[in-house]
């Protein structure tokens, strides 16, 4: 009999509900409950869907004003968990740490809005389930990779694996969503950039040999992310079967050949039922795959609120279960049902 490892979730937007949903159905993992903040509709779907709420103290009379019923205060669901899973609004993570998980003695996962350098640092590495999965396992306190990070990581490792030294460098332009669909958000028109993208630092955390340049866009989307990459060769570049070959077997990455934008992949994933509308991958489009002399050009979106869903649950295997990494795929491929979804997408775009 597995012992079942007790989760608390604190916050319940867009990733905290993706979080829930997966790990309440998982037999290995008996979720304990989420934290709402605030009194909106939210609360009621986390009622609705038999999950505990805990909520802050100074908040009780709001909550009790609108009948809301809650099962204790956020340090009472905390107190009874094993590990914490951190999934704040971005920014909120190092205060949660220092008022509640460090005095509670609790394992966290911080999310990759959280700072991983300076004085709000909240833990000393970033995970990637690809790259250092067995390095969690020592620790009480980690963050879970941003889409992006966990997207190209899961995109260079096995670039790396493969040419190692014949590979001289990784450049890459990020077209980012602006907002989520279930963001109420504005959307602004226009296309903005980040001077200083955290992205590059943070891939850099968990592979600090790779020669890496990151630019990043934000454009007027809710439809996933996009990574455009170029990879420069020492030498002339492998052929196109090999690269989609070694792409082929990697948990989490699909091959499309037909689609044409970001906003076809996202409502195939609706009208295919995937829970949430995710696909929980990056998605290499073939008809953009080029390979001119010394450089391969890669495009891929990567679904940005779907990613980090799974990430965080082999980060649970790791620093919890302390299961294998092999072990943990299964797992969680079981769980995500990701093999036979990649198949679909992949036969919905052949
Ligand atoms: N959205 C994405 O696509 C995405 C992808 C990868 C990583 N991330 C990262 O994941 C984290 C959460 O992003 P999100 O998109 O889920 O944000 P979000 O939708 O804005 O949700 C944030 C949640 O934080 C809750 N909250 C408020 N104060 C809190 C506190 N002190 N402690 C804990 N929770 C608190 C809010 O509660 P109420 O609901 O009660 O207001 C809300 O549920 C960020 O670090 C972000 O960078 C986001």
């Amino acid at each position: 009999m597995v012992k079942l490892v007790k989760i608390f979730i604190n916050g319940f937007g867009n990733i905290g509900r993706r979080l829930a949903t997966y790990l309440d159905l998982d037999k290995e993992i008996d979720l304990i409950g989420i934290a709402k903040y605030n009194t909106d509709v939210r609360a009621k779907e986390a009622i609705s869907k038999g999950y505990n709420i805990y909520i802050p103290k100074n908040l009780k009379k709001s909550f009790e004003d609108k009948k809301i019923q809650y099962a204790g205060y956020i340090e009472d669901g905390v107190r009874q968990s094993d590990l914490i899973i951190d999934a704040a609004k971005e920014g909120l993570g190092y205060e949660n740490k220092q008022k509640i998980y460090l005095p509670m003695d609790k394992k966290a996962i911080f999310q990759g809005g959280e700072k991983r350098e300076g004085k709000f640092s909240v833990a000393d590495m970033i995970h990637n389930s690809r790259v250092n999965y067995d390095k969690a396992k020592l620790k009480h306190y980690v963050i879970q990779g941003s889409c992006n990070v966990s997207g190209m990581g899961r995109i260079i490792e096995p670039l790396i694996e493969n040419f190692g030294d014949s590979i001289s460098r990784f450049d890459v332009t990020l077209i980012r969503r602006w907002a989520d669909l279930e963001d109420s958000k504005e959307v602004k028109d226009s296309i903005e950039w980040d001077a200083h993208p955290h992205h590059q630092d943070d891939v850099k955390d968990f592979l600090p040999k790779v020669n890496l340049y990151v630019e990043a866009f934000k454009v007027p989307s809710r439809m996933m992310h996009v990574h455009q990459m170029l990879i420069r060769f020492k030498n002339r570049v492998t052929s196109k079967d090999k690269i989609l070959e070694i792409f082929q077997k990697e948990f989490g990455v699909a091959i499309l050949k037909s689609s044409q934008g970001t906003a076809e992949v996202r409502k195939k994933a609706m009208d295919l039922g995937f829970i949430h509308g995710d696909t929980n991958m990056v998605h290499i489009h073939e008809n953009l795959l080029r390979i001119q002399d010394d450089t391969l050009k890669l495009v891929y979106s990567d679904d940005q609120t779907g990613m980090v869903i799974p990430e965080n649950h082999l980060l649970i295997q790791s620093m919890v279960s302390q299961k294998t990494r092999s072990e943990a795929l299964q797992h969680t491929d079981l769980l995500f049902d990701m093999t036979k979804r990649k198949a679909i997408l992949q036969d919905a775009f052949k």
